[in-house]
């Protein structure tokens, strides 16, 4: 564990960029690693969850190797010809990599372990479990579904119509992943939208996938027995990693800064309209579309906020940046209240029992609800910081590191994190970046 104190610090400016989309890098090495032939990815976040999807990849006997200009090149398995990994897969940290490479293995004839680190360990998997039973897989899962889970694929598998229980991307990229391989038509229906880079992603792949919508409720089919063609992707910056960046400027008086080629997707930009709706200042310079996904570099300077009543329904698209909302919540005028973020409770840590213990650490009046807080905001004042000898815990949760780091920003005594190694799954640069901002 390595703790650290995040100090107040002055006016963040100039121009940064933070690294790749996290869920996109996923998708591009899984993807790729899939298709017949070379496939060319550049910008791809390397940090600890995508290097876990990677080395899985591997295991599966696909061909991956990052250039010394950092691009990295991807020779695919071919679908359906996964090869069964010798050792059990070690997945870290990362339920991305674990929830969708399941999908993977369930529509093909090799056996997996999946592993992991105490916070993955102790996630809910039972939600991409009972898809995968359905379409054929078996499973032999830890009590209460978490992992260690010995994963026993089947070919062919049964194509079903899925309709999602809980919002969430990885489950319904679980089942589209199961489909690539099954014979027939697997359908997902998703009654609220979440994330669609899967969707995106495996079109450009060459993989036959049809959106539509009945009754208010978006349904995508995906054809099996597919083939993936090699494709050069291009990821954009991650909006998630973002958010730190657009609330440190947005809270520190005086700073005015840019943050570049930052990931726009709507299924991913509500804090952008959150922190508008509350008085931020963020503008949207230079919009463009990379790797077919909507970019801009975003201006973001200081402004003074305004507490709000966030609409439930923007959650999923801004479901990693509640932490971070928080923060910013804590140095508004008045009160902000969240409520239908359930969901939070089951990341790398319960994130409402972690920040609104965090936040009261810090100084900052929160009030706990099963499904989101209540954060009473501060007009403005800083935070008075942790105190003397106590660190915020972080719990193995990379966002509740980097929140309560940006906390410590706008803060008198600055506020300690007692563990920021959990930034390297998603942020390696975090760190340097806040010192380059902050000079
Ligand atoms: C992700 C989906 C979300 C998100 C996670 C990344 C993805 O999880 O929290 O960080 O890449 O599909 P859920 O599907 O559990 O909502």
């Amino acid at each position: 564990m390595t703790s650290h104190t995040f100090a107040p610090q002055g006016p963040l400016t100039g121009t940064i960029s933070v690294p790749g989309d996290k869920s996109i890098s996923h998708r591009a090495l899984m993807f790729a690693g899939l298709a017949v032939g070379q496939s060319r990815i550049t910008g791809l976040l390397e940090g600890e969850d995508v290097l876990a999807t990677a080395a899985a990849m591997r295991a599966f006997g696909a061909q991956i190797e990052r250039g010394a200009d950092g691009i990295w090149t991807v020779c695919g398995a071919g679908l359906g010809s996964l090869l069964e990994p010798k050792l059990a897969l070690d997945m870290g940290n990362s339920g991305t990599s674990t929830r969708l490479l399941m999908g993977l293995v369930a529509s093909h004839g090799i056996t997996v372990t999946f592993t992991g680190d105490a916070s993955l360990s102790g996630r809910p998997m039972r939600r991409v479990i009972d898809p995968l039973a359905q379409m054929g897989a078996s499973f032999e899962a830890s009590a209460g579904g978490t992992l260690p889970i010995m994963l026993r694929g089947i070919a062919p598998a049964v194509p079903i119509t899925y309709r999602l229980p809980v919002a969430s991307a990885q489950v319904k990229s679980a089942v589209l992943l199961a489909g690539l391989n099954t014979p027939g038509i697997t359908r997902v229906i998703e009654p609220v939208a979440t994330r669609d880079h899967t969707e995106r992603m495996l079109a450009g792949f060459g993989a036959t996938i049809e959106v539509g919508n009945e009754n208010g409720e978006t349904v995508i089919s995906i054809h099996g027995d597919a083939d993936l063609k090699p494709m050069d992707v291009t990821v954009p910056a991650d909006p998630s990693s973002a958010a730190f960046f657009m609330v440190a400027a947005t809270i520190v008086p005086g700073s005015d800064l840019i943050i570049r080629n930052v990931g726009l997707n709507p299924t991913r930009a509500g804090l952008l309209h959150v922190l508008r709706q509350m008085g931020a200042d963020i503008g949207e310079l230079n919009p463009r579309e990379v790797g077919g996904e909507p970019v801009a570099d975003l201006r973001v300077r200081h402004a003074q906020l305004t507490g709000i009543d966030v609409d439930p329904s923007l959650a999923p698209a801004m479901i990693d940046e509640f932490p971070v909302l928080f923060v910013a919540a804590a140095l508004a005028s008045g009160t902000t209240r969240t409520t239908g973020l359930d969901e939070l409770r089951v990341k790398e840590s319960d994130r409402l029992a972690a920040m609104a213990t965090a936040l009261t650490l810090a100084g900052v009046r929160v009030d706990e609800y099963d499904d989101g807080l209540t954060i009473h905001g501060r007009s403005g004042e800083p935070l008075p910081g942790t105190p003397e000898g106590a660190s915020v815990a972080t719990r193995l949760d990379h966002r509740i590191a980097m929140s309560m780091a940006v906390a410590g920003l706008a803060s008198i005594n600055g506020v300690c994190v007692d563990d920021t190694s959990p930034i390297n799954t998603s942020f390696p640069t975090f760190m340097g970046l806040l010192d380059e901002a902050a000079a």
